[in-house]
């Protein structure tokens, strides 16, 4: 096990009963009280009331991050440990910003540093780091599932920050978050979520999300990029990440956006797929790009939304991706305020 860097506030022994957790606005415990969750594995399991928690509570930390100093004891004491066996700048980053913040020690692990590469399995990872003090277990992996096996083995909070095609539970809370800012409510809100849906775990968690808020959601793309549990006669024998929420399916992306309130562009997942899922990039430019022409059939007030890394020119145009429409930049910032709620709620969660 290689630890890369061990930076924070605090420090397990020194913290002591004497920690004043009440520099952190309304996070009276009270707010974690509510919170009965172990893990966050998914937005699937979550209801409404638990998601506007969520919400809530990253209102008053993006407070906190707005202050000259955005530093609060709240997680004083306690160990956030970074597992990433896949590629990451702004969730890991957004996490390790967020744990910092509350004053947590974090522990960053990447799988090439660590013994992980000598072959070393995940259930004997995850119960190393926790032997070494992990109170919660941030993990990213190429496997859908790996974060639920790494749940059921360790006796510590696990957040899965995205496995393999199936599940992105805090992109989908902070896609929630900064549409909640800037629309006030999701219920009925039309969001179209076009491109390479197969291989989008964002995806997933934000059709989880978005219809558990009562947004009206189409999902748009060509037939060979939209996930089989789409379609109901699939249902049955859905594996487990096609294991999907009805909602509304579109192959024409200029129908789709037809009065839409907010457009959410996905990255095209070239290195997740095989050849021949589109005849070709060109081709798929021309029919599923947000740009602005398409735009101009959506509502007027429409706000486009991408998770990043981008394609640019791809799935959507420099133009939207850097135009008064694109809430991209906010989200990335959003990211940091909801992490902080994520981990907030966990660690100091009724028992
Ligand atoms: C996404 C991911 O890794 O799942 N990116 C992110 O977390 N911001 C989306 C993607 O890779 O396309």
């Amino acid at each position: 096990m290689t630890v890369n860097t061990r930076t924070g506030g605090g420090n397990r022994d020194a913290a002591g009963p004497a920690v004043d957790r009440s520099e952190a606005p309304g996070l009276a415990p009270a707010q974690a009280g509510r919170w009965r969750r172990r893990h966050l594995l998914d937005l699937d399991q979550l209801t409404r009331d638990e998601i506007e928690l969520v919400l809530d509570t990253a209102e008053a930390m993006r407070e906190v991050l707005q202050r000259e100093v955005p530093r609060v004891p709240a997680l004083r004491g306690t160990t956030v440990v970074t597992l990433f066996y896949e590629a990451s700048t702004r969730t890991r980053a957004s996490f390790e910003l967020a744990a910092k913040v509350l004053g947590a020690d974090v522990i960053n692990v990447s799988a090439s540093g660590s013994s992980v590469t000598k072959g070393e399995s995940l259930i004997d990872t995850v119960k190393t780091l926790r032997a070494v003090g992990a109170d919660v277990l941030v993990m990213r992996h190429s496997a859908s599932g790996a974060p639920y096996l790494a749940a059921r083995h360790a006796d510590c909070s696990v957040v899965n920050a995205g496995d393999g095609w199936h599940a992105h539970p805090t992109q989908a809370l902070l896609d929630l978050f900064t549409l909640r800012s800037r629309f006030g409510n999701l219920r009925g809100l039309k969001v179209v979520i076009v491109g390479d849906v197969l291989h989008s775990r964002v995806a997933r968690s934000n059709l989880w999300g978005l219809t558990a808020m009562g947004a009206d959601v189409t999902v748009c793309g060509p037939p060979t990029l939209l996930p089989r549990g789409l379609r109901a006669e699939d249902r049955p024998d859905a594996p487990f990440e096609d294991a999907l929420p009805p909602v509304r399916v579109e192959t024409d992306l200029d129908e789709a956006i037809r009065d839409a309130d907010v457009v959410m562009a996905l990255r095209m997942q070239l290195e997740r797929q095989e050849a021949g899922f589109v005849p070709s990039l060109r081709e798929y430019s021309r029919r599923y790009q947000v740009n602005e022409e398409r735009l101009a059939r959506a509502a007027s007030h429409v706000v486009v939304m991408h998770p990043g890394p981008m394609n640019e020119g791809i799935e959507i145009s420099a133009a939207v991706a850097h135009g008064a429409r694109s809430l991209v930049e906010e989200q990335v910032r959003n990211g940091v305020a909801v992490r902080m709620a994520v981990l907030y709620l966990l660690a100091r969660r009724a028992v």
